[in-house]
């Protein structure tokens, strides 16, 4: 088997192409918006990884997923050894119109097109015949040919719809000039045996199967998203959609790190080959989690603080002897270095920037000046500095440069003597403004502060404080979840002052909600 794409030329039978939906899929999922800046620096970051597809966005979404996914296409799509740039639609004219135009100065670029297909789907939530959906599929891909020659159809559901209807809607979408062809597992329901049934079934019974790439895009409701993904390659799939840190619709899609690394590990049952430089892998989480907000849990494979931790005495012992005995791979293959270095007041800036590689942040002179100020307060008043306050003030500050809303400083009169008050201060589109307020508590106050500078209709719904390590002079890290007509936000803030990290944290959910805001999901994601 040997396919002729238009995107990546003559397709090695060994080579699995690598579909990142990190900016798409990943950021539907709750709380997880970017704004175009931190889109591009993603889209940067996935190119240096080397993914060969980044879905940048659904343009018809919203104006600022239209923008985001421009943005990418006309920066980083114009150099010629970078991603192909791809822009997601439903099957209407409209939707096509607005990928095309998004993804149309990128010299290497993808419409991608889908359509529900399950009986379940169209019946209740296209209030569709099959036989209309089936004139959508060549209808769709028509249309998207005449912007690109790349067009990936999926079908919505696949994993869930009738076998034979599945296979005419391939067959449609192929003849109509699709060079990819993706089955989702949209819900997350299939098991590995299912993605090999039907992948098989797709290159038996569809004529010119063998002339596209097969795709797989497995949902992880079940846990199974990444063993999917490693059913589907060996069932003749040949490009694999994920995600870094696995993020997406719900209980998230494969994850890119951990497919990439089962492909690796276990080459002598998954023979295949793709473009990732796994050495970045870590760098990637670790920004995706700092734009975000959201740390990776401790045990997440690959990327999580725990992935290479050994705790057990039996463990340690062994693995100093030879790491191979509890190390299937090692930490450097993905991004993880180590270090001796322990911070305090004296370390310099070179150490600092050191001690940042090492722990997969890659961050440029700028923030390196930020954080590296926040360090040395800290530094003066702890006396060890973990990774784990080195990780929560860069995840804090560093990457928030692009935000509306900043924090300046805070002073609370605090206590058993109330009214506790708070005297705020906050920059808004570049500009100081200050207020103060009473409240019920210094943190009402402070609440009550930031809503008089900048106000809004959004609920406080959850406020959450923790210590990022032990002791007495730990930095807290707080949670701040705000809800506004539906759309839930979560904010992270830290800073040794409990207070100011709540601050920071409303700050934080503030801005996210007012990318959010610019969001028409999830009405526009129902084809
Ligand atoms: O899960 C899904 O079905 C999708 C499609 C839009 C590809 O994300
Ligand atoms: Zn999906």
């Amino acid at each position: 088997m040997s396919i002729e794409h238009p995107s990546f030329g003559k397709l090695d039978d060994h080579r699995i192409i690598i579909f990142d939906t990190t900016l798409r899929d990943g950021e539907q999922s709750p709380g997880f918006s970017m704004n175009i800046n931190e889109k591009i620096r993603m889209a940067e970051a996935l190119a240096e990884l080397g993914v060969d597809v980044i879905e940048a966005g659904f343009p018809i979404a919203s104006p600022g997923d239209f923008d985001s996914v421009k943005a990418v296409a006309e920066s980083l799509g114009q150099r010629d050894d970078t991603p192909v740039i791809c822009g997601l639609a439903r099957s209407g004219r409209d939707d096509i119109l607005r990928a095309a135009e998004a993804v149309k100065a990128a010299k290497r670029k993808r419409i991608h097109s889908f359509i529900s297909t399950s009986a379940l789907h169209m019946k209740y939530k296209l209030r569709m015949e099959p036989e209309a959906v089936h004139q959508a599929v060549t209808d769709s891909v028509t249309l998207a040919r005449n912007f690109s020659e790349d067009v990936e159809w999926s079908a919505e559901d696949g994993t869930r719809t009738d076998p034979d209807f599945l296979c005419r809607c391939c067959e449609a979408a192929i003849k109509a000039g699709a060079t990819t062809i993706n089955i989702p597992d949209t819900v997350g329901y299939a098991l590995p045996e299912d993605m090999h049934r039907i992948f098989t079934m797709i290159r038996e019974r569809v004529p010119g199967a063998d002339k596209v790439v097969l795709s797989a895009h497995n949902h992880n409701d079940l846990g199974l998203a990444v063993a999917n993904t490693l059913a589907a390659i060996n069932a003749g799939v040949r490009q694999v959609e994920s995600t870094i840190n696995g993020i997406g619709e719900r209980a998230g899609n494969a994850s890119l790190e951990e497919a990439v690394m089962a492909i690796r590990v276990r080459n002598d049952r998954v023979p295949f080959a793709n473009n990732v430089k796994t050495r970045n892998i870590l760098k990637v989480s670790r920004l995706l989690a700092t734009i975000t907000g959201f740390d990776v849990q401790p045990n997440k494979a690959i990327v999580g603080r725990n992935a290479f931790a050994h705790e057990a005495g039996i463990h340690q012992d062994g693995v100093l002897k030879n790491a191979a005995t509890y190390e299937i791979m090692t930490p450097e293959s993905v991004g993880w270095t180590k270090s001796n270095l322990v911070m305090g007041k004296h370390s310099g800036r070179a150490a600092f920037r050191d001690k940042l590689r090492s722990m997969g942040y890659e961050i440029g002179d700028n923030h390196l000046n930020v954080a590296f100020r926040r360090f040395k307060e800290i530094a003066d008043r702890k006396k060890v500095v973990y990774d784990d306050d080195i990780m929560a003030l860069v995840d804090d500050e560093v990457m928030r440069d692009h935000e509306r809303i900043r924090f300046v400083s805070l002073d609370v009169h605090a206590g058993s003597k109330s009214p506790q008050r708070a005297e705020l201060e906050l920059e808004v589109d570049g500009v100081v403004k200050r207020a103060v307020a009473t409240g019920d508590g210094p943190i009402d106050a402070t609440f009550k502060a930031i809503r008089e500078i900048f106000p809004h209709e959004a609920n406080l719904v959850l406020f959450s404080v923790g210590a990022v390590t032990e002791g007495t002079d730990a930095q807290a890290k707080t949670t701040v979840r705000l809800e506004e007509k539906g759309k839930l936000v979560d904010g992270q803030g830290a800073d040794l002052d409990t207070i100011v990290a709540s601050a920071r944290a409303y700050v934080h959910a503030l801005n996210k909600l007012t990318v959010k805001r610019l969001r028409t999901e999830p009405q526009a994601l129902s084809a």
